[in-house]
Formats: structure tokens, C-alpha cells, sequence
């Protein structure tokens, strides 16, 4: 058994039935286009570095080699077991029809050759006709989500044990309330855009979140400091208490993203962090269209943007 060269930090996630905890940093799996032998051994070279927490999705691709890299690597010892791993995926758009859950979480299973997911999320707010290629969405198959059937869709997915969690992505803080009116089981999750750019002032959940980009201040701070980019912008997402998911198919930067636990930032970088103008760096326009449910920026993000 190899030993890894991180340990990460891990959150408990708080609707899940029993203990189950969650890595503050994971190894996102999105790539266009995807190089799916690069994927894998990244995702390889990833668990030998200490990476336990994967995020994939149906509408990435990525699932089938993210699903041979986890057996390769416990073939190879790397770990010693599923249950060391967290697995996130998401359920695309075109199947966020109440009776298209379930078979789809089957089928993102089914590629990924695992029995369960740790976490299954609401990938988009918004559902489209489903069609036979999901990596397309044409402005006219745009559709409102039936919220209370999808999401009560969600739940007999964990009821059924095919996932230890649910949860939801992108969500604005009013779309997760409206998840709440009728929840039985509570969104353990909200995966959004957070960032030194994008802060979610108002939508802080604790859920995981990607992407990084860089300010004056920050490059500042990284040389000061005698950090990166891109450790200042994950030690920030760190110390605000969510948690993180990163992409890098490089080895360097999958060891360098790790190296983000054994320092802090001061009170006054917390503090310059804080004064960077905000702007919301990926706000999905593809999303909005005058014959689909949001007509506007503002009513895909609820003024949040
Ligand atoms: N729920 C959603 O709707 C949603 C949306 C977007 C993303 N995500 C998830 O979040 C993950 C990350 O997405 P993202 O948008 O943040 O990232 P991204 O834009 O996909 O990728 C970040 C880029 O930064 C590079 N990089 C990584 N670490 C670096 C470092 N230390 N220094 C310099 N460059 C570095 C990577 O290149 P190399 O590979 O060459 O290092 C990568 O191309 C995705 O893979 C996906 O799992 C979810």
C-alpha cells in the first residue's frame, strides 16, 4: 500500500444518513476537449498524491475514465478500498425530469462501474427536452425545472442507496430555498463558482466550488508570501470554510494545489482579498433565452451576479 503525500482536511456534510465526510480539496474532471488517457493518469498520479475526492459529471465524459482509474488504482494498491473515495456526479439537464432521475443516475453508475456515489448534485437549475446529444442545448428544448418532482427524484435516489448524498449546483439563494419549502432531505451541497473574483457573498453554503483567477492583489500576496496564484486563491476558499475543486491534469500542479494546508493568510491579505471587485466569472448566457424559463442574467441568478 502506498502511502500518499498529502492528507486533506475533510468537512462532515450535514444531511447525509451516518458519517459521511468530505475532503476540503477534490480533483475536478472537466476538460474540453477531454483527453481521456491524460484524465486517467492524472486521476492515477492524483490518489498517489493524496487526492480522495473526484468530481465528475455526465455531461463532462469523464465518467468512464475517472470509473477505470479508480479500479486500476485499487488493483494497484494505491487505495485500499471504495470507501476511501469520495465521488461526486451530476445530473444534466436533459434528464431533470422527475421519471429520467433515477435511470440516470444508473447510468452515470453504470460508466463510472461503481455501486454508489457519495454525492449526486442537480448539475444546472434549468431542465431541457431530452435528446439524444447531451453535450447540446438548443435555446428552443430550454425548460423550467419542475423543482419539487426533480428534487423529490433526488432523494429516492439516496432512499434507494445509490448515493450517500444529494445535493444541488449553481443554485441561487431564493432557487435553494424554494428546494427547501418542500425537502425532505436538505441539499448537503450547493456547488457554485467561488473565487477570489466571485466570492458568493451572499450565497455562501459551505459547498464545494471551483476556479480560481488572479488580481494585482493576489499576485502581490503569492509573491510576498512566496506562494502561487493559485495556493493564495485555495487557502482564501479554504479559510472561508468551503471547500474545493480543482482541475489540473499536471502533476506539479496537482502536488502545488495540495500545498495550501500548512500556512495562513494574515488579516490584512484576508482584508485585500476581500476589497477585489466582483464579477461573476462564468454566468452561463447559454442559460438565458427569451423563449426559455430565464430571460435575463437577473433571473438566472436572482440578482446575484
Ligand atoms: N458544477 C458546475 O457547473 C461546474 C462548472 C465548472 C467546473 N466545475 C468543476 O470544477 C472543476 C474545476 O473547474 P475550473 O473552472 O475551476 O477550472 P478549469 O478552468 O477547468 O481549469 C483550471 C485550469 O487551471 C490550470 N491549473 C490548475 N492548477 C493550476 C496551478 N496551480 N497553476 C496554474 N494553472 C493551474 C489547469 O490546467 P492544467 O490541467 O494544465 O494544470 C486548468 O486548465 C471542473 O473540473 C469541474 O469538476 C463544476
Amino acid at each position: 500500500m502506498e502511502k500518499p503525500s498529502f492528507t486533506i482536511p475533510k468537512v462532515r456534510l450535514n444531511s447525509a444518513a451516518g458519517a459521511l465526510v468530505m475532503p476540503v480539496i477534490g480533483l475536478g474532471t472537466s476538460a474540453d476537449p477531454l483527453d481521456e488517457v491524460v484524465m486517467k493518469a492524472a486521476v492515477i498520479e492524483g490518489l498517489r498524491l493524496g487526492y480522495r475526492q473526484f468530481d465528475t459529471a455526465s455531461k463532462y465524459g469523464s465518467e468512464v475514465p475517472l470509473g477505470e482509474a479508480i479500479d486500476e488504482a485499487l488493483g494497484l494498491g494505491i487505495v485500499r478500498s471504495r470507501e476511501e473515495l469520495f465521488v461526486t456526479s451530476k445530473l444534466w439537464c436533459s434528464d431533470s425530469h422527475a421519471d429520467r432521475v433515477v435511470p440516470a443516475l444508473k447510468e452515470s453508475l453504470r460508466k463510472l462501474g461503481l455501486e454508489y456515489l457519495d454525492l449526486y448534485l442537480v448539475h444546472w437549475p434549468i431542465s431541457c427536452k431530452p435528446g439524444p446529444d447531451v453535450h447540446h442545448v438548443d435555446e428552443e428544448d430550454l425548460m423550467p425545472m419542475d423543482f419539487e418532482s426533480v428534487w423529490g427524484a433526488m432523494e429516492e435516489c439516496q432512499r434507494l442507496g445509490l448515493t450517500k448524498s444529494i445535493g444541488v449546483s449553481n443554485f441561487t439563494c431564493k432557487k435553494l430555498g424554494t428546494i427547501l419549502i418542500f425537502a425532505t432531505i436538505p441539499p448537503s451541497v450547493n456547488q457554485v463558482e467561488m473565487n477570489p473574483v466571485w466570492q458568493q457573498k451572499k450565497g455562501r453554503t459551505g459547498g464545494p466550488t471551483w476556479s480560481w483567477r488572479t488580481r494585482p492583489s493576489i499576485q502581490e500576496i503569492a509573491e510576498a508570501r512566496g506562494k502561487s496564484v493559485a495556493q493564495v486563491c485555495l487557502r482564501w476558499i479554504y479559510e472561508q470554510g468551503a471547500t474545493a475543486v480543482v482541475k489540473s491534469f499536471n502533476k506539479g500542479r496537482m502536488r502545488e494545489n495540495l500545498g495550501i494546508f500548512d500556512w495562513e493568510l494574515s488579516e490584512d491579505e484576508l482584508e485585500r482579498i476581500g476589497r477585489i471587485p466582483q464579477k461573476r466569472m462564468l454566468p452561463k448566457e447559454k442559460f438565458v433565452s427569451p423563449t426559455g424559463p430565464y430571460k435575463s442574467l437577473d433571473e438566472l441568478w436572482d440578482g446575484e451576479f
